[in-house]
């Protein structure tokens, strides 16, 4: 895999390839899109191929001027309409209903149509560039591995792909991005918006939009996912990690007694700087309290201060990747209040903790 800068010479090298077939790592406002133009069909099986992605799950387009979404679909809501001219370019996909005789592999093998299909137009100029020069629309998911968080920076994508057979030809890198998290998807299918993910444009920017009430996530556990990546079991980090929420006191002494507890174990710790500092002031009781020959080891990663929501989503999957550079058994994240951006951050963070939650402090 070449890795390139996004300067002139970088975006026609991407656009060629994808011309020709190729598979371009490219740098959105979310996440790095593993992309390939969406009509090669084999350049498509590339993509499942090189990512073990689930063939059912099918892949979202990416274009660069709104007017292409009638190209996709002959029926489109008004909100939906309303939506892409408030929010495009931007963090939102909308999943509509597709042509019937178009595009045939999303869903992933021949067979498996899909008669919707996702579609956003990324605000980040280099890949807007870089799909106006390959004249065409690209499909890309994340460019992480299957299992792995998608890539918020260059080097994990050089780290995911760097001792696997198969590989994209070419990396644009964009350096660290703006938003941190995939995109918000909604179903736009029906007579109301439904989240089916959420994202960096929040329920009540939709809702402030369209001015209709957002149903909200419909799948549940009777009723199969509208969205299917949301049934693969998602990015844990090799560590368990736990959420905690409680008042920055009773969140750091509880992180406090665990470090002195678990003697043997290396923690991670994911908070922000007020729990910080409150776990600083209880190191002279961890000193009392410990044996003294024994050395806690323990990594503390920032999350960020939870009054710059966007600030801890842009860090957020960079995080859980050091972590498992770092080696910890056992991760601790301090939970954030999921209200606006704080649902979206609070989802990814719930699924890499797989529903590990505790609440502290809490009486009665
Ligand atoms: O921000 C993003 O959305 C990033 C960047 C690269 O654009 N892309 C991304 O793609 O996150 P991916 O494939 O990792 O996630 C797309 C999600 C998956 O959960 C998938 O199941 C869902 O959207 N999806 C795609 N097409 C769909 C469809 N036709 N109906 C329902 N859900 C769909
Ligand atoms: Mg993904």
């Amino acid at each position: 895999m070449r890795v390139v800068t996004p300067d002139n010479a970088g975006m026609d090298e991407a656009a060629r390839l994808l011309k020709t077939g190729g598979l371009v790592a490219v740098p959105t406002e979310t996440v790095y899109g593993l992309a390939a133009d969406a009509f090669n069909a084999e350049a498509v099986a590339r993509i499942y191929a090189t990512k073990g992605r689930p063939a059912d799950n099918p892949l979202i387009l990416h274009v660069a001027d709104k007017s292409d979404l009638d190209k996709l679909t002959d029926h489109l809501p008004d909100y939906a309409r309303t939506l892409a001219d408030r929010f495009w370019p931007g963090p939102l996909t909308l999943v509509v209903r597709k042509k019937p005789d178009i595009l045939p592999w999303l869903g992933g093998h021949p067979g498996n149509t899909v008669k919707t299909v996702g579609v956003r137009m990324p605000n980040h100029p280099v890949t807007l560039a870089i799909i106006k020069r390959s004249g065409s629309i690209i499909a890309a998911p994340s460019a992480n591995k299957a299992g792995t968080p998608s890539p918020t920076q260059a080097e994990h994508i050089t780290n995911d792909y760097k001792d696997t057979a198969q590989s994209p030809d070419l990396l644009v890198d964009g350096g660290t991005l703006e938003v941190g998290i995939e995109s918000t998807v909604v179903d736009a299918t029906g007579d109301k918006p439904v989240i089916l993910r959420p994202g960096a444009i929040t329920e009540e920017m939709i809702r402030e939009a369209v001015g209709a009430a957002v149903i909200g996530k419909a799948a549940n556990a009777e009723t199969p996912p509208l969205s299917p990546g949301t049934k693969y079991r998602h990015y844990a980090p090799l560590a368990p990690m736990t959420l905690l929420s409680g008042t920055a006191e009773a969140v750091a002494s509880f992180i406090t007694t665990q470090i002195v507890s678990e003697v043997d174990a290396h923690i991670g710790v994911l908070a922000s700087p007020r729990v910080l500092a409150c776990i600083n002031k209880n190191w002279p009781v961890m000193a009392v309290q410990s044996d003294s020959s024994y050395t806690p080891v323990v990594t503390f990663l920032p999350l960020g201060d939870p009054h710059n929501l966007p600030d801890i989503a842009r860090n957020l999957f960079a995080n859980l990747r050091r972590f498992d550079e770092k080696g910890v058994d056992i991760i601790l994240a301090e939970a954030l209040p999921a209200e606006g951006l704080g649902v979206a951050i609070m989802d990814r963070m719930t699924k890499a903790a797989e529903g590990r939650f505790i609440r502290l402090g809490v009486t009665g």
